[in-house]
């Protein structure tokens, strides 16, 4: 297979790329994009602040234009992101206790039924928990004002809203063992110890010098893999270059690849021109679109 994802199809996963709507007029980014995955992320444009901005008023155009250029091209689209602290519009915060929880159901019912049946993954909840070694909750409106169940809340409302789409908690630093993700862990175990419906965990996989690929990284994948639902490389991007670089990724797909439950993977972006990471180089595809070192590397791993 010639490509990342006929290659990672051909080994039961999908390969997918997170999409900017803004860049798919762009010959080269929409070409690159349809020849290489099998699956998108919008990067943004599912984000509370973008889709609703004031309470109860939802604009869907942008998501709405990546999910067309996905289902037009064959690929899955995996949604990204119902609840999360980050790019959340002020009037969230400024609610109290029992608006917040309603406005969290609506903004979960409304936005996971306008894509109802067309998103094989939810990234119900994102970065719910803190860095360093408390394993403890990160701050946020929802955690402040509706305590620890917001998390099992909004898995029980999402599963109510679209049976078929898998449901998962998504998170970083959490991609080796350690307090973090030791808590996330302990987390999702009581989720499926009581039934709370989740499907799946989401390892961003943003890797640099402070936070290379962890040498766990695959036991870690299966220890989650162990308690019974997927896992998934969500938001993949290692900072470097040339053959080093590369081996950091041939590292990634192998980890995935010896977990039988890793469904797939998603690199945060197609080109390193429009990386959230500026000043860096983290992707497969050089800033003209050029095939890198560490393309090559993750097409001969798959
Ligand atoms: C990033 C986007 O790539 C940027 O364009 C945006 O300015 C900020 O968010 N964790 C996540 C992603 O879950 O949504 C973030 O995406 C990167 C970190």
């Amino acid at each position: 297979a010639g490509t990342l994802g006929d290659a990672a199809a051909a080994k039961g996963r999908y390969f997918g790329t997170a999409v900017a709507a803004n860049h798919l007029g762009e010959a080269p980014y929409a070409s690159t994009l349809d020849a290489q995955f099998d699956s998108v992320t919008p990067e943004n444009e599912m984000k509370w602040d973008a889709v609703e901005g004031s309470r109860d008023s939802f604009t869907f155009t942008a998501a709405d234009q990546i999910v067309s250029h996905a289902q037009s091209k064959g690929m899955k689209v995996r949604g990204h992101t119902l609840v999360w602290h980050s790019q959340l519009p002020g009037w969230v915060g400024g609610l109290g206790a029992t608006d917040l929880r309603a406005a969290m159901n609506n903004h979960i019912t409304q936005v996971m039924t306008h894509y109802k049946g067309k998103i094989h993954s939810w990234d119900v909840v994102n970065e719910a928990f803190q860095d360093g070694n408390s394993g403890a909750r990160r701050s946020s409106p929802f955690q402040d004002k509706l305590g620890d169940g917001f998390i099992e809340e909004a898995f029980r409302t999402a599963r109510t809203v679209d049976p078929t789409a898998k449901l998962c908690y998504n998170d970083y630093n959490t991609d080796g063992q350690n307090a973090k993700s030791n808590a996330v862990y302990a987390m999702v175990k009581d989720f499926k110890q009581r039934g709370v419906p989740i499907d799946c965990v989401g390892f961003q996989s943003h890797f640099n010098s402070n936070s290379p690929v962890p040498s766990d990284y695959r036991a870690n994948l299966q220890r989650f893999a162990d308690l019974g639902l997927d896992v998934q490389i969500t938001e993949l991007d290692i900072e470097g270059s040339g053959a080093a670089q590369a081996a950091n990724y041939t590292s990634v797909v192998n980890a995935c690849l010896a977990v039988t439950r890793c469904t797939g993977l998603t690199v945060w972006g197609v080109t390193d021109k429009y990386s959230w990471r500026s000043s860096g180089t983290p992707l497969l595809f050089d800033g003209d679109y050029n095939k890198k070192p560490a393309y090559d590397a993750v097409l001969a791993a798959l």
